[in-house]
């Protein structure tokens, strides 16, 4: 049989999701959504992950799973192209974890470096959870269960990537070919693999008020670039200015194309033009900063308004996830049914086990 193409990714549900997210991934999902040459495509919100690190802040996962929800419609995400469903809700998902959990070693996971910084950040050096320190295992379940061949995350997302083909390969080397080894789908552009927050702050976050979200409305937009960071030794305009590191600049490469520039400023033939001219000196801030929002606006306004549309009937929206649930247990119990069978815990669907054993003790 023809190898399909599935692609599956997903995002933690813990806050309303930013133009990172947006340029870091959810674009290119829409993209990859409407190209056609995916025979499946599951988006997917994984609470559970979510929860290994906010395990007493229900709530806030609970809110979010809507605001994602809607974020990833807004951003043209289409039902009836992916299915999107919530993590919680597919068990075969912890069943294949608890699986894997003896193909990875400790020493294995301690080495995973997304997981190390994340240690740090959360200061859970001397308590781990043990569900958080094991999350990639779970990861891999995700992934896996799908018989994903492409995922498409962030750079952070490698060391997962890593760790699910390598069970991968050890599960088919132990049980027989079962399982499909992933492939990672990096972001193409450079500025877009890690923007960095409207305070030149390398990573955008909610706690340091930093972000830009998607259902910003138009004026919140407006202020965050008007007071966004960018080279601080650019004091006056004839002063020559970095482009490196200079935020509205990163914002550009991110989201500006050649023929913004004939729309917003005629006098520059593309990006590369204004940076020079930046360079020299002679070009102040506030230009800059008037093109970068002309253009994220003309990007995000259509992404607000799907958004307030959908916020229209949020039951419906419920009912998309609760029917991308169905359609994601289903071929997870397919694949889970597999595993059984290679791991050879299938008992009562293998009429040759019984018959074999009923002869050896010699009943009839
Ligand atoms: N760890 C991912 C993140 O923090 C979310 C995620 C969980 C994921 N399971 C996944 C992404 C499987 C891709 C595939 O963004």
């Amino acid at each position: 049989m023809k190898q399909e193409k599935i692609i599956l990714t997903g995002d933690r549900p813990t806050g309303k999701l930013h133009i990172g997210h947006y340029v870091g991934s959810l674009r290119r999902r829409v993209e990859l959504q409407n190209s056609g040459i995916y025979d499946k495509i599951f988006v997917f919100e994984a609470d559970g992950q979510a929860l290994t690190d906010n395990i007493d802040n229900p709530e806030k996962v609970r809110q979010n799973v809507i605001e994602v929800a809607l974020d990833y419609l807004a951003c043209g995400i289409d039902p009836a192209k992916s299915t999107i469903f919530i993590q919680s809700q597919i068990p075969e998902l912890c069943e294949l974890t608890f699986y894997f959990m003896d193909l990875v070693t400790v020493s294995r996971l301690q080495r995973n470096p997304t997981v190390k910084t994340e240690i740090q950040m959360r200061n859970f050096e001397t308590s781990i959870p043990v569900g958080f320190f094991t999350y990639p295992i779970s990861q891999a379940a995700d992934i896996t269960a799908f018989k994903a061949t492409t995922v498409p995350v962030g750079e952070d997302q490698e060391p997962m990537l890593e760790q699910a083909r390598e069970i991968v390969r050890r599960f088919n080397f132990i049980y027989g070919d079962t399982l499909v080894e992933p492939n990672i789908l990096l972001p193409d552009n450079a500025a877009c693999l890690r923007l960095p927050g409207t305070d030149g702050k390398a990573k955008m976050s909610k706690s340091l008020g930093n972000c830009i979200y998607l259902s910003d409305s138009a004026d919140e937009v407006e202020k965050k670039i008007r007071t966004m960071y960018t080279d601080p030794n650019h004091l006056k305009v004839s002063d020559p200015g970095q482009v490196e590191g200079n935020t509205v600049f990163t914002y550009l490469d991110a989201f500006s194309r050649p023929e913004h520039f004939e729309r917003y400023l005629p006098d520059y033939a593309n990006l590369e033009e204004l940076k020079t001219h930046y360079r020299r000196g002679g070009l102040g801030d506030v230009k800059v900063k008037k093109c970068l929002a002309a253009v994220m606006q003309e990007e995000l306004e259509p992404i607000r308004n799907r958004r307030k549309e959908f916020e229209q009937d949020i039951p419906a929206v419920y009912d998309m996830l609760k029917k991308g649930c169905e359609v994601a247990r289903a071929a997870a119990a397919e694949t889970l049914s597999e595993v059984r069978k290679a791991m050879k815990i299938d008992y009562f669907e293998d009429q040759a086990l019984i018959d074999e054993q009923a002869a050896r003790f010699g009943s009839h």
